[in-house]
């Protein structure tokens, strides 16, 4: 179908719906078709997390009839934007966005379903009191960063051994939504237990030697810390590192924990310097190419499809670390 005969078709629905007062209340559809232009704007290639995603949506191009348009934002929100509005200028039939940050990317989703283009966020979410799953975009797929947090906190509860836990945190990129839910979930878990204080929350944006830089900095400020909370794996492992160059034994007189499952933390965990990484899986390909097939076979979509994770501690790691990334 031409997709200017899809976007009458959609205005015209939209017409129905807005004289039924249900104005603009879904999506645009999508033609099921053997082939589409997909849109996958990726935030930035600096981890191994967010290259095992871009690997992972580029393995099921072929199989799921997918001819890619990928762009790098290279951490910047604002050329994620224009790579945004670049796919709509283009007439990709459906864009994969996973957004850098919750705020700055809410226009090109709205405009994305202006042009008629539906949008699937993957890994990461806009601002949710603003754009609404089912209505301004398909749906959001990805994981529960909220519990992530709270499981890493409850691990941390179980498991650590002193009178007192001085906790330093280390956030993920500022205004992002795992950086925001996985903070959520780990500090009200650790707020219930009067043990431990977060003496420090600081931004690591993510990055490996962002989180040194940063830990190296706490560690002078507060040399009593015995516990690391890094909101992904890089960070973790940055901080180990500023750890040990201050002399301090990560595993033995500080506990550190993560979330992400990266192959350098299970080495890290089998080495003794990591307590847990819980899993939050970059393997989007094979869901996102599901998502879109139910989608445009006129299934009902879920406002969020959900990606369970797992915990990764010295009890199941060396098990694991064939399949980490
Ligand atoms: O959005 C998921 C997070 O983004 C991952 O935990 C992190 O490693 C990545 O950069």
């Amino acid at each position: 179908m031409d997709r200017r005969f899809v976007l009458k078709l959609t205005a015209g629905a939209a017409a129905v719906a807005f004289g039924a007062g249900l104005a603009f209340a879904a999506p645009p559809p999508l033609e099921k078709k053997d082939s589409y232009k997909v849109g996958f704007a990726q935030t930035e290639s600096n981890n191994p997390w967010r290259i095992a995603e871009t690997k992972s949506m580029q393995d099921i191009a072929e199989s799921c009839g997918w001819q890619l348009v990928y762009t790098d934002a290279a951490g910047s929100a604002a050329k994620q934007v224009a790579d945004v509005d670049s796919m709509i200028a283009q007439g990709v039939d459906v864009i994969f966005l996973p957004p850098r940050e919750e705020q700055p990317l809410l226009p090109a989703v709205m405009r994305a379903k202006q042009a008629g283009i539906p949008v699937f966020l993957i890994d990461r979410s806009v601002d949710p009191n603003v754009a609404k799953a089912g209505e301004d975009y398909v749906t959001f797929i990805g994981s529960d960063f909220v519990d992530q947090g709270r499981r890493a906190a409850e691990w941390l509860k179980e498991n650590f051994q002193g009178d007192k836990g001085v906790i330093i945190e280390l956030e993920g990129t500022t205004g992002s939504s795992p950086a925001n839910d996985r903070k959520k979930g780990f500090d009200e878990a650790i707020a219930a237990d009067d043990r431990f204080e977060i003496v420090a929350s600081q931004t690591g944006d993510f990055a490996r030697d962002k989180g040194r830089q940063v830990m190296e900095t706490l560690l002078q400020a507060h040399p009593d810390v015995n516990v690391v909370y890094a909101h992904n794996d890089e960070m973790a492992i940055g901080a180990i590192q500023a750890l040990e160059a201050a002399g301090r034994k990560p595993g033995e007189d500080v506990t550190v924990v993560s979330i992400d499952g990266t192959r350098d933390a299970l080495q890290a965990i089998i080495d003794g310097k990591m307590g847990v990484t819980v899993e939050s899986s970059p393997f989007f390909g094979p869901i996102s190419c599901e998502t879109m097939k139910k989608y445009a076979e006129g299934q009902t979509i879920e406002p969020w499809v959900k990606v369970e994770d797992r915990i990764f501690t010295k009890e199941n790691a060396a098990e694991h670390i064939d399949e980490a990334y």
